[in-house]
């Protein structure tokens, strides 16, 4: 039995749904326009679900942070959510006021109503407890119009913000369809991974990774990490190896003397656990050259694991019986650079190994390499997963387990 309440918990038929979705999306910088729709289809079975079973959908979600360039109105995601629905959905360029709260009321059965941003309210992102958070004005004036909240955002639920947890102290909640399935998949990896497991991290960025890391092989999670991208040059620095000044360069804005202590602490502890790459690709004028990890320093740019490398990683790789991708093996948005990815990422997808993917850039890579049919899981999450992946306890799954012995 699942620790929450989900969808099958409630008639929903005539009953006024306040649905919380992560629809923050990838824009493009000038025109604002939305890049990707992953994370909207993705909640489109709840959202099915929802007007099939009669009710009125009110849709919460945030984009971009205040502040920030990608901060924008809902409006583009209204239209983007009605395409791939096939359906028309309402959208309303308010929150909480007299508009939405009139959009709210006038709506019908089976109808679908995007209020904005919820980021637009500055009490969304306030530090505080679920408790508090369902005093805001946000909850105080939508939860009486409203008979259930559900929760489907995934890539948010480790954000203890208003529109996330604020409402499941005062409505009957539950898990929306995505958000179940998200959970139930991972937990089974967390809880139970077939063994072996071997987790496999790249991409541009490397100080949250080596927390990660630890913590993923503290609770036996993973019994094998592979290292490229970043994290992989990165550990190579702290083991005291010469990348090369514009290798060197890319590690420096998380470099500090204090990550490197702790990637060298990490490895001491776990010396015959931890894999990094024997080869590299560089950039030699655009093209392609590979080198040696005995040839560093160069003078080139290292932007991709070697055809070594490759063949080292899928030698472990074939082993493994649960497999985590979290960032690619390179850039491999240049197709010069994408080999390390295309084969590591294929043979991972085309082996019966059960195969995780999350995060943004990840799942790009997947879907670009035609690969998104023949992983096990893609996860919305990025963020949220990773956490989930440590072991720590989500705000938001905390919310809606607490929720769960709640009567109103
Ligand atoms: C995400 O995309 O990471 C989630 O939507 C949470 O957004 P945030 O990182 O801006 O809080
Ligand atoms: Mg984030």
């Amino acid at each position: 039995m699942n620790m929450y309440n989900t969808l099958d918990d409630f008639n929903l038929n005539n009953k006024t749904v306040l649905l919380r979705v992560d629809f923050n999306l990838p824009l493009d910088k000038n025109t604002l326009d939305i890049l990707d729709t992953t994370r909207i289809k993705r909640a489109l079975p709840t959202i099915k679900e929802l007007f099939q079973k009669n009710a009125k959908t009110v849709i919460l979600a945030h984009q971009g942070r205040q502040g920030s360039w990608d901060f924008t109105s809902l409006e583009k995601h209204a239209k983007a959510l009605e395409n791939l629905l096939g359906r028309k959905v309402k959208f309303i360029g308010d929150i909480f006021g007299e508009k939405a709260k009139n959009a709210i009321k006038n709506l019908q059965n089976g109808e679908v109503l995007l209020l904005d941003n919820v980021r637009k309210f500055i009490g969304e992102t306030e530090k505080k407890s679920a408790k508090e958070h369902s005093q805001s004005d946000l909850v105080q004036n939508l939860y009486p119009l409203a008979n259930i909240f559900v929760n489907d955002a995934f890539a948010a639920a480790h954000r203890s913000q208003c529109s996330l947890v604020g409402f499941t102290e005062v409505l009957p909640s539950c898990a929306g369809r995505l958000m179940e399935k998200e959970l139930t998949t991972l937990r089974k990896i967390i809880e139970k991974p077939k063994k072996p497991s071997v987790f496999l991290f790249g991409g541009a960025k490397f100080s949250d990774v080596i927390v990660t890391i630890e913590r993923l092989l503290d609770n036996k999670t993973a019994d094998k990490i592979i290292l490229t991208g970043l994290p992989a040059n990165a550990f190579l620095k702290a083991e005291g190896i010469n990348l090369g000044d514009k290798n060197e360069a890319m590690l420096q804005k998380e470099g500090t003397p204090e990550n490197y202590n702790e990637i060298k602490k990490l490895v001491s502890k776990y010396k015959d656990k931890i894999y990094l790459p024997l080869d590299f690709a560089q950039q030699v004028n655009t093209n392609r050259s590979e080198i040696d990890l005995s040839e560093l320093p160069t003078n080139y740019n290292l932007f991709d694991i070697g055809e070594k490398s490759i063949e080292s990683f899928k030698n472990i790789l074939s082993d493994a019986k649960t497999v985590f991708l979290s960032g690619p093996c390179g850039v491999f948005e240049n197709p010069a650079f994408m080999k390390g990815t295309k084969e590591i990422f294929t043979f991972v997808a085309k082996s019966d190994v059960f195969s995780i993917v999350g995060g943004g850039h990840t799942v790009a890579a997947v879907e670009k390499l035609g690969l998104d049919n023949k992983i096990s899981h893609i996860s919305t999450g990025g963020g949220s997963l990773e956490k989930f992946m440590m072991g720590e306890k989500l705000p938001v799954v905390e919310a809606l387990i607490n929720a769960k012995n709640k009567t109103f």
